[in-house]
């Protein structure tokens, strides 16, 4: 059970966001259209085998030539704002260089309908398309793309900043590292393990140069970053585990927020020389930590972790593969993720958790005194949906139970865990962005884990909200109500 829209409605604080989020390259489709260049993302989805089901991001859910219909949906769903992101090759097709007026065009279009509606805008600027010229360029590894992320940003100020209420410049930079570079499961399709390193550098760098970029152009909006952000939980009290749970912290989320929130990487990256094979300038850490107007988090689950080889489950973005190099680093120790048994999992396998959204939010007001205003930027789970027609009315349900129950769950632990008495009572929580609007393209798990609100059909396109669209609105309606 969950408690009622009502009484969590009860919870909320004034001036606390409610939104829904997408990603260009996971929506729009029209990847050939209006003189949209190509992400290297197009090229690694077009190998065989890299994508689930082999499903193709051509056409995605067509929001490019749907997007009046898409934001006619948040508008009777009733939510505070809309988490989108940029196409950088529709807007600039080769990263660097002349923008493509049609491809800005496009982002016009939506900022404008968005404001017509009632819905402020929050733009990510780096949602993983990067340009396919930059890729062959070596993508993060090479420090270049940090300045032609800056450039970009700066396009982004000049053409949108009179509009957009709040900027997120990168999005989970731990997921591109680890994924696209370290493993290979995503673009650009990298195996390089350890190697991957400097291209963890490279998008915090383009992170702090783009928040320059902003300040520099003067844009009203609110500016930050988005981080993913999972408790590392040792299997047990063997001291074992507990290293091996405190070396997936340290790579999946303090080598991130440490350096953005704290101006330097963790000692024990340093001591470890995990960055010998590069160097960098004293005056990058200034850049990177700059002060921001709110921290982005993504909660989607905690991770259990175990010494030894064992069979354990790897959720998608950690790293089964990055045994070999962590072992090596933790001194010959092997490690594995290990199953939740007690716990529901979603389609992907991830422990459904609530009780950890406050165990992340308490770690991260811990670690990090400074922390800004935080905004959970995403949180939501995929579910194989049930699509049953009423014969009688011809109307179609989706009873999503178990999504709209994991967002109940989760938006109820922040307010608890945020609100004064709670064991994260230091952070300011200025709003939950529920993951996603829609089914989409769901990366390299294809169409196969669906996330949305909104019900996807890939043969006709068209959306049906689902329950937990409906219990949103709702939410929405009683929160109107109470304020
Ligand atoms: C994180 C990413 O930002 C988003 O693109 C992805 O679809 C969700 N998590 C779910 O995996």
């Amino acid at each position: 059970m969950h408690i009622t829209a009502k009484e969590l409605a009860a919870l909320i604080p004034p001036d606390f966001t409610l939104g829904v989020g997408t990603a260009a390259f996971q929506i729009e489709g029209a990847l050939d259209e209006d003189g949209r260049g190509p992400a290297g993302w197009d090229v690694f989805s077009a190998k065989p085998g890299a994508i689930v089901g082999g499903g193709s991001p051509a056409v995605a859910c067509d929001h490019y030539h749907r997007m009046p219909e898409d934001v006619a949906l948040m508008k009777q769903l009733g939510v505070d704002s809309y988490r989108f992101s940029l196409s950088w090759p529709r807007i600039q097709p080769t990263g660097s260089g002349p923008v493509n007026p049609a491809g800005l065009a496009f982002y016009d279009r939506l900022l404008d309908e968005l404001l017509a509606s009632g819905i402020s805008p929050m733009m990510t600027i780096y949602h993983w398309d990067t340009p396919l010229a930059l890729d062959d360029a070596g993508g993060w590894l090479n420090r270049d793309t940090a300045y032609r992320l800056a450039e970009f940003a700066a396009i982004a100020a000049a053409a949108y900043g009179d509009r957009v209420a709040r900027w997120v410049t990168i999005n989970e930079p731990a997921t591109v590292t680890t994924n696209g570079y370290a493993l290979g499961l995503h673009s650009p399709g990298e195996a390089l393990l350890l190697k991957a390193l400097p291209t963890v550098h490279h998008q915090l760098l383009g992170h702090g140069l783009a928040v320059q970029a902003l300040r520099a152009a003067g844009v009203p909006g609110e500016i930050g970053m988005t981080n993913v952000y999972s408790p590392m939980v040792p299997n047990s009290i063997n001291p074992l585990d507990k290293l091996s749970a405190g070396i997936m912290d340290l790579a999946q989320n303090r080598l991130y927020a440490d350096p953005v929130l704290l101006g330097r990487y963790p000692d024990l990256i340093r001591a470890a020389h995990f960055f010998g094979s590069f160097e960098h300038p004293d005056e990058d850490m200034e850049i990177i930590s700059q002060p921001l107007d709110f921290y982005g988090l993504n909660y989607y689950m905690p991770t259990k972790v175990a010494v030894g080889a064992g069979e354990g489950v790897i959720p998608a973005g950690m790293a089964e593969a990055m045994g070999d190099d962590l072992t090596a680093a933790s001194g010959g120790t092997p490690f594995h993720v290990e199953a939740w048994p007690e716990a529901d999992t979603t389609a992907y396998g991830w422990p459904v958790k609530p009780d950890y959204m406050g165990v992340a939010l308490k770690e991260m007001a811990e670690r990090y005194p400074n922390l800004p205003p935080v905004i959970l930027t995403e949180g939501g789970a995929s579910f194989e949906d049930i699509i049953v027609r009423d014969e009688a009315t011809n109307r179609t349900f989706i009873p999503d139970e178990r999504r709209l129950k994991y967002l109940s769950d989760h938006i109820e632990a922040a307010l608890r865990a945020t609100a004064p008495g709670g064991e994260a009572e230091a952070i300011d929580l200025r709003g939950y962005y529920v993951w996603s609007l829609m089914d989409n393209f769901e990366w390299s798990a294809g169409y196969n884990q669906p996330f949305g609100l909104l019900h996807v059909d890939f043969q006709t396109l068209e959306r049906t909200p689902k329950a937990s669209y409906f219990w949103l609105q709702e939410l929405i309606e009683e929160r109107n109500l109470a304020a």
